[in-house]
């Protein structure tokens, strides 16, 4: 295990209901003019947004609001967001919604107190030194963007996607009420949960050795989603399914998963290509994409994939030839997705072949290479876009 230091403040409110003491949260936390910062709509419909302004006004607390995050949050709406909380004062934002309302606030949160272009800090010119407080009451179990350091944006000019991570971007605090995410529609359901296996996942894939601790954590966290997600896409309604699920999210991606090892993310990198070109959903490309990963890479630590396809997806060992077992588990993994409703090639998610070359080239590898579990060149990452084109249950 290598060394690591563990600090991830953000204070989780967990449970029914919850999201009604919005107000006495922020106060604890020294916001006294809010930007309550939240998505195309389903939050107002659900009636979240007024129960959010409730508890606000009962804690006396000022505020002002931004609507119409889309997902794979624009930086055109950052924009807004920055010149709304200088115009108006505002010490706190509230992001009430997904991964991309979230993401959104960590970047007007970053960009309010800085003198330059907040892009800066996506394009790499610029580290972010400082940040207006945040908080979010989370309305689908996804991204774990309520418990990260992360924020991923895209560029309107270019659909360029970009993420950065700062640990002056975790959340004060984060409602997590499980009976919100009963009104997601069953695709976004099953979206989230693809993505909470791929955060795993690209921790779990490591060079790493001596990690048993991280590696049984990241298992339980796997089978959770193999059980609870089978069981929400039946009966929707399922508040324990849905509450299981909402905080394997949270675990799967604030790190507790992936200290003291090396970790790859480059599924992500390959995916953040497909949802910046063509604007599907990331749990959507992550189902395309990770599954050819795992079969472009697998001989790089056959035992490595074994150890998924046995403990996670109860494949038999196959001693005479691991290999078969290696591939019998991702065959496996691939085949949940599908079960849950999610694409698994290019057809099926609405990407096109002819684009590979394009995708290869926004990744902006030139003659380097992507680090992390197996080192991908050019060649590399085009191989594995061409196995996710084509990929069958
Ligand atoms: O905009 P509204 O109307 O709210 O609809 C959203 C959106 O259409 C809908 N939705 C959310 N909660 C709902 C609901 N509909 C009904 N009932 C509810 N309770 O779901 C749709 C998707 O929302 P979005 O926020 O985009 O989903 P998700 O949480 O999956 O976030 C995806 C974004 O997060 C980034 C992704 O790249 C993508 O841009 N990621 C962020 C990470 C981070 N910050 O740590 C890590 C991830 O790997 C990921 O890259
Ligand atoms: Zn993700």
């Amino acid at each position: 295990m290598e060394n690591f230091n563990f600090y991830a403040p953000t204070e989780f409110v967990f449970g029914k209901d919850r999201e009604n003491e919005v107000g006495s949260y922020i106060k604890k936390y020294g916001g006294s003019k809010v930007l309550i910062h939240y998505g195309g709509g389903s939050a107002v419909k659900s009636g979240l947004i007024e129960k959010v302004k409730k508890s606000l006004d009962s804690a006396g607390i000022a505020f002002c609001e931004l609507g119409g995050v889309k997902p794979n949050p624009r930086d055109t709406l950052v924009y807004k967001g920055i010149e709304l909380c200088r115009s108006e004062g505002v010490d706190f934002i509230l992001a009430v919604g997904g991964g991309s309302v979230i993401d959104s606030t960590k970047a007007i949160a970053a960009g309010v107190p800085y003198d330059g272009d907040f892009w800066d800090f996506y394009g790499k010119k610029a580290q972010v030194e400082a940040a207006l407080p945040l908080a979010v009451i989370v309305t689908i179990a996804a991204a774990g963007s309520e418990g990260s350091r992360s924020s991923v944006i895209t560029k309107e000019d270019g659909m360029l996607k970009r993420g950065i991570g700062y640990e002056i971007l975790r959340p004060k605090f984060s409602i997590m009420d499980p009976a919100l995410t009963q009104t997601l529609p069953a695709y976004q359901t099953a979206c989230g949960c693809t993505d909470i296996m791929a955060h795993v996942f690209e921790r779990y894939f490591t060079n790493t050795t001596e990690v048993e601790i991280t590696d049984r954590l990241c298992e339980a966290v796997l089978l959770t989603i193999v059980k609870e997600a089978p069981r929400v896409m039946a009966d929707p309604d399922n508040y324990d399914a849905r509450a299981n699920i909402m905080w394997a999210g949270m675990v799967a991606h604030n790190n507790i998963c992936g200290v003291g090892r090396q970790q790859d993310w480059n599924s992500h990198a390959l995916e953040h290509e497909l949802s910046g070109l063509y604007d599907v959903a990331h749990g959507a490309g992550l189902a395309v994409i990770m599954p050819a990963w795992m079969e472009y890479v697998y001989k790089h630590n056959v035992m490595r994939f074994c150890q998924m396809a046995v403990r996670v997806f109860g494949c038999q060992m196959n001693f005479e030839n691991p290999g078969a077992t290696a591939l019998e588990g991702i065959r496996r993994f691939r085949s949940f997705l599908h079960s849950i409703g999610m694409p698994i090639n290019f057809a099926e998610l609405g990407a096109r072949e002819e684009d590979i070359p394009v995708l290869v080239e926004k990744l902006g590898i030139g003659e380097g290479k992507l680090g992390g579990f197996m080192e991908l060149d050019r060649n590399d990452v085009t191989g594995i876009y061409r196995l996710a084109a084509h990929s069958e249950v």
